[in-house]
């Protein structure tokens, strides 16, 4: 057996151990374990059952330390596309996986998985960080039209044809890429991408600003790794808290920038930080973000929330005899992280697998938009 196939026959065993561990009624791991090791001695590689798909995905779920939303973990929905393999159909199935995640508003964890990668069969990807985001176009100078984050995306995007309508929020398209056919464009329907204008409860104004984002973040671009097996296309989405559009989406700097136009409206002196005006604009600008997407009947959750969820989590998982993974960064929300219980404690940084990883070969080759490691945190999962 080669060095490879060994490695992903003690990555089967530690995956079929664990589900068969902690999901009574499966059967005898014994059996299973055989069939599975005869299959990699054959082929380098092994099938999971659905049933082994779907959990997989879901503790790949619950070892997510960034995530805060994990304590929904037991339900997220697998969709199995892993004999979809061109890209029309890839393409069709993203569709799809947006339509149903969106559900109307009442938004669905999904998870859609592709074919895995397989010796010497490279898999399909998407080049997108995630399904909907929105194109950024320089427009001389320093300044940015729409999300400065993809303004590199934007570009590639246009070197294979596309052409935005010069907008602040124009929804990308997504490239797919596979073996046979290479990069592919795909415009997403405009009835797919739920979206959300921003309106604020009490300044009339902040209509005016135009802001709006959309319903669903779905990440794309994160291999699922299962018991030794990657699935390089394996989009995920789950629904918003409100500050990852409000305290970092609109907020940040390097994003929308949005504090100082704010600030400016409300009537806050910005003379001095002392005013605070940059926290008093932040807290508007949240209340406005969970507000409008309310009043849209759109799943949001706001962080004090999440935060007690996710404090339920933990004990939870304790009750189990489980170590929950976390990374202190990424948990605590942008704003009042100290007024949310999850701030006052510490995490267990540890990579525990089932998991979700960025592919280094992809970031190497510089694969557009990826969540390098340098980007400061936000909340994921
Ligand atoms: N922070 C990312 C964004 O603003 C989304 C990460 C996943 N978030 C989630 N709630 N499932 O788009």
């Amino acid at each position: 057996m080669s060095e490879g196939a060994q490695d992903t026959l003690a990555e089967a065993e530690a995956f079929l151990r664990l589900w068969h561990d902690e999901q009574p009624g499966t059967g005898p791991v014994r059996s299973r374990l055989r069939e599975v090791s005869a299959q990699i001695e054959a082929t380098g590689t092994y099938r999971h059952t659905f049933a082994e798909l779907e959990y997989g995905a879901r503790v790949a779920w619950r070892n997510s330390a960034r995530c805060i939303g994990r304590l929904y973990w037991p339900s997220l929905l697998v969709r199995d596309c892993r004999e979809v393999t061109a890209a029309d159909g890839i393409a069709a199935e993203l569709v799809s996986h947006l339509r149903l995640a969106t559900n109307g508003g009442r938004i669905r964890p999904l998870i859609t998985v592709f074919a895995p990668q397989v010796p010497d069969q490279p898999a399909a990807r998407v080049w997108n960080e995630q399904l909907v985001r929105y194109a950024g176009y320089r427009t001389g100078g320093r300044h940015v039209l729409g999300d400065p984050r993809y303004v590199d995306f934007t570009d590639a995007v246009a070197r294979l044809g596309w052409h935005g309508a010069g907008g602040a929020f124009d929804v990308l398209p997504v490239v797919v890429e596979t073996p046979e056919e290479g990069p592919r464009l795909f415009e997403l329907p405009g009835d797919t991408v739920l979206e959300v204008p921003l309106a604020h409860p009490e300044y009339r104004w902040f209509a005016d600003l135009g802001l709006r984002w959309h319903a669903v973040p779905a990440i794309a671009n994160m291999d699922l790794s299962i018991g030794g097996i990657r699935y390089p296309l394996a989009p995920f989405s789950g629904w918003y808290m409100g500050t990852e559009i409000g305290a970092r989406n609109l907020a940040d700097a390097d994003r929308y920038d949005m504090l100082p136009a704010i600030a400016e409206r409300i009537g806050l002196h910005m003379s001095s930080e002392r005013t605070l005006w940059r926290d008093r604009a932040l807290v508007e600008l949240n209340r406005a973000v969970l507000h409008s997407f309310e009043r849209h009947r759109v799943w949001i959750s706001d962080h004090h929330t999440e935060s007690r969820r996710f404090m339920t989590h933990l004990e939870r998982e304790r009750r189990c005899g489980r170590v929950v993974p976390g990374d202190w960064a990424w948990i605590v929300p942008p704003i009042s992280g100290a007024a949310t219980p999850v701030f006052h404690r510490q995490y267990d940084d540890v990579d525990l697998r089932p998991n979700f990883y960025l592919d280094p070969l992809a970031a190497r080759l510089g694969r557009h938009g990826g969540l390098d490691a340098g980007c400061v945190r936000s909340a994921s999962g």
